[in-house]
């Protein structure tokens, strides 16, 4: 058995299309997508139907959850505006996707199993790795970014990387994937990545309409995908939460974001 497995593709066209022209899809027996197909990214409904028409089987992503949660009072600093022009995007539904996915020995998540918040990193897998049931050996998961191979002596936990959005891995523009085959019972991952075109990437930023429904978030999404260095959206996210303790404002107040993406601009 072959698999292919992708996550985290954020909304980005670009770097999916790379992959879909590296690779034959009828090479495979299964392709997953492991959650937060979209968001942050310039076309989440290019995405969606692309991934569907190729025949992906996706798992819920923690941003596709919030989705669920729009209605709510917004919590502190995170992305609704992004969040509302994604959600517009896709004409206001999202398809009921599982958290887990699990068939024959492998099990797919988006951060651990059973909750797509949970950010770990490689070791921080180990613990649910060997907490597997039977039959499980393969544990595919996204969430983090960041791309691993870890192995407890017996089963693997593979984290692609972002598709999207890797984080960590300068010069940015290069889309993570693993190809997993099933080898006389025993797994085996091959990571594998394409590179896509900044040029056109900025293209579609300028032309979706981010940069005026959410310029602070758009502006830090922007510099992950094209830079590859960590974590700019969270780095972003912490500064409006200082911002906010420091003004007394709430973390929802466009003049506390618009201060906030001064600094995290100044502090580059
Ligand atoms: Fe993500």
């Amino acid at each position: 058995m072959r698999l292919l497995a992708i996550a985290d593709v954020h909304g980005n066209l670009r770097a999916l299309e790379a992959l879909l022209s590296r690779e034959r899809l009828g090479d495979y027996d299964r392709l997953i997508s492991l959650g937060d197909q979209v968001n942050f990214g310039p076309k989440p409904r290019e995405t969606m139907a692309l991934l569907t028409k190729c025949g992906f089987e996706m798992v819920l992503g923690n941003h596709e959850e919030r989705f669920a949660h729009l209605g709510e009072p917004a919590f502190a600093g995170y992305g609704w505006d992004m969040l509302r022009w994604t959600w517009n995007q896709l004409g206001q539904r999202f398809p009921a996707l599982p958290v887990d996915l699990r068939f024959g020995t492998v099990w797919c998540t988006h951060g651990t199993p059973g909750d797509p918040y949970h950010l770990v990193d490689g070791n921080g897998m180990l613990p649910f790795l060997r907490e597997l049931p039977t039959p499980y050996r393969l544990l595919l998961s996204g969430h983090n970014h960041r791309r691993w191979v870890v192995s407890d002596g017996e089963r693997l936990s593979v984290n692609p990387g972002a598709l999207g959005m890797l984080e960590g891995e300068p010069p940015g523009c290069v889309a993570p994937y693993a190809v997993l085959t099933l080898r006389r019972g025993h797994w085996h991952a091959e990571p594998r990545q394409v590179t896509y075109s900044e040029t056109e990437l900025l293209r579609d930023f300028q032309e979706s309409g981010l940069y005026e429904a959410a310029p602070e978030m758009a502006a830090a999404v922007v510099r992950q995908m094209t830079t590859g260095s960590g974590r700019q959206v969270l780095r972003l996210i912490k500064t409006i939460q200082r911002v906010s303790a420091e003004t007394g404002r709430s973390a929802d107040d466009p003049e506390v974001w618009h201060e906030a993406g001064h600094r995290w601009e100044k502090e580059l």
